[in-house]
C-alpha cells in the first residue's frame, strides 16, 4: 500500500454542487490538485432538493473518472449531513447574476443562503471542532484544520453574514473569494509585459469582489528573464496601468457574462483551487496573494467588521495581512470607495436579513 491509501481521508464540502462552477471544480479537487496528491478526499455534494437528479449524474460522472484519491461521495439536500464534520466548505450554491446586474443585486436573492449556511456550520460542524481541539489541546488547531471558504456572490457580504452566523467559528476561518480578480490582473500584466502569468506576482486586489475593486500593482514585480522589475517601470504606461487595467479587471466578470451568456465557471473554480491550495500548504516566500478576510479595523485604515480583499501571506494554514505597504492617494481613494460600498452593502443585508 502507498502512503495516499493509509492516510486518514479529508471531508470537503461543495455547495452548489450540481451548478457550472462545480462542474469545472469537483475533478480537480477529487484528483487531487487543491489538498495534496497524497490526501484522500470524501466529497460531500450539497445542492437544493429539485437539483437532486442533476446531482447523481455528477456522482456518476466522478466514479467514471476512477480517481484514486477519491473515497466517498456523498450528494444530498441536508446541511446536517453536508456539513457535518468537515475539514474544508466552499460555499458556490446562489443564483448568479445575469447581464446588466452588479453583482450586489443578487444580494436579496442570496445572502439569506450565507445565513442559514453559517447556522448550519456553526451547529454540525461544531463537534469536530471541540474533539480536535481536545485532541491537540491548542486553539489554533481549529485556526489551521478548517476553512470556509465563501464563493457565492456578492462574495464578501455573504462570507461576512456566513460568519456571523456562525459565532463559534473563528472569523479567521472564513475568506471570499477574489483570487479571481487576483489572476486576472496577474494575467493582464502579463500579457503586456509578453510572459508567462507566473513571472508575475504581488498584484493586489483591494476590497469588494465588484466593480468597485481596485487592482493594484504599485507593489507588483514581473520577471524579465532572471531580472525582477517592478510593473510600473516594466510597463511605462501609466495611462494604462491607471485606466484600462483597472477598469479591464473590474469589469471582466460582466464582460464574461455579456459573452457567455453565463457567468464565469472555469476560470471560477482555477480560481477556488489556487485559494485553497494556498490556505492548505501556504504561500511562497515573498509572495502575497488576494482574499478576502475579515477587516479588524487596523490594517490600511479599513473599517471594522467588513470581509476586505488584503494582500495576504498564508503560513501553517494561518493568513496573515501583509502590513506597511506604502499607499500613494491615487490608491488610498480606491481602497476608501470599495471600503464604502462595503459597508453599505453589510448595512443592506443586515436590513434585508433583520426583515
Ligand atoms: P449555477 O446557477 O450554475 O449553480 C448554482 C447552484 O447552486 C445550483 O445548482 C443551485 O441549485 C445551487 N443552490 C442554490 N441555492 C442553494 C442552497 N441554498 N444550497 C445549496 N445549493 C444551492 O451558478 P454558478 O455559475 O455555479 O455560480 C454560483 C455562484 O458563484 C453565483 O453566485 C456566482 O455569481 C458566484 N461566482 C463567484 C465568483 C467569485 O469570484 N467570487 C466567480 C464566479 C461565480
Ligand atoms: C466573476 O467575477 O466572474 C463572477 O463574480 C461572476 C460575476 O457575476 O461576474
Amino acid at each position: 500500500r502507498s502512503a495516499s491509501t493509509q492516510a486518514e481521508p479529508i471531508r470537503v464540502v461543495v455547495t452548489g454542487a450540481a451548478g457550472q462552477i462545480a462542474y469545472s471544480l469537483l475533478y480537480s479537487i477529487a484528483k487531487g490538485d487543491v489538498f495534496g496528491k497524497d490526501q484522500p478526499i470524501i466529497l460531500v455534494l450539497l445542492d437544493i432538493p429539485p437539483m437532486l437528479p442533476v446531482l447523481d449524474g455528477v456522482v456518476m460522472e466522478l466514479q467514471d473518472c476512477a480517481l484514486p484519491l477519491l473515497r466517498e461521495v456523498i450528494p444530498t439536500d441536508e446541511v446536517e449531513v453536508g456539513f457535518k464534520d468537515i475539514d474544508a466548505a466552499i460555499l458556490v450554491g446562489s443564483m448568479p447574476r445575469k447581464e446588466g446586474m452588479e453583482r450586489k443585486d443578487l444580494l436579496k436573492a442570496n445572502v439569506a443562503i450565507f445565513k442559514t449556511q453559517g447556522a448550519a456550520l456553526d451547529k454540525y460542524a461544531k463537534k469536530t471542532v471541540k474533539r480536535i481541539f481536545r485532541e491537540e489541546k491548542s486553539k489554533s488547531f481549529w485556526y489551521k484544520g478548517h476553512h470556509v471558504l465563501v464563493v457565492g456572490n456578492p462574495a464578501n457580504t455573504n462570507c461576512l453574514i456566513a460568519s456571523k452566523s456562525a459565532p463559534s467559528i473563528p472569523k479567521e476561518n472564513f475568506s471570499c473569494l477574489t483570487r479571481l480578480d487576483h489572476n486576472r490582473a496577474s494575467s493582464q500584466v502579463a500579457i503586456r509585459c509578453g510572459v508567462s502569468s507566473d513571472k508575475v506576482k504581488n498584484v493586489i486586489i483591494w476590497g469588494n469582489h465588484s466593480s468597485t475593486q481596485y487592482p493594484d500593482v504599485h507593489h507588483a514585480k514581473v520577471d524579465l528573464h532572471g531580472a525582477e522589475m517592478g510593473v510600473y517601470e516594466t510597463v511605462k504606461d501609466e495611462a494604462w496601468l491607471r485606466g484600462d487595467f483597472i477598469s479591464t479587471v473590474q469589469l471582466r466578470g460582466a464582460a464574461v457574462i455579456k459573452s457567455r451568456k453565463l457567468s464565469s465557471a472555469m476560470s471560477a473554480a482555477k480560481a477556488i483551487c489556487d485559494h485553497m491550495r494556498d490556505i492548505w500548504f501556504g504561500t511562497k516566500e515573498g509572495e502575497f496573494i488576494s482574499m478576502g478576510v475579515y477587516a479588524a479595523g487596523n490594517s490600511y485604515g479599513v473599517p471594522e467588521d467588513l470581509i476586505y480583499s488584503f494582500p495576504v501571506q498564508i503560513k501553517n494554514k494561518t493568513w496573515k495581512i501583509v502590513d506597511g505597504l506604502p499607499i500613494n492617494d491615487f490608491s488610498r481613494a480606491k481602497m476608501d470607495a470599495t471600503a464604502a460600498e462595503l459597508v453599505e452593502e453589510r448595512d443592506t443585508a443586515l436590513d434585508f436579513l433583520s426583515q
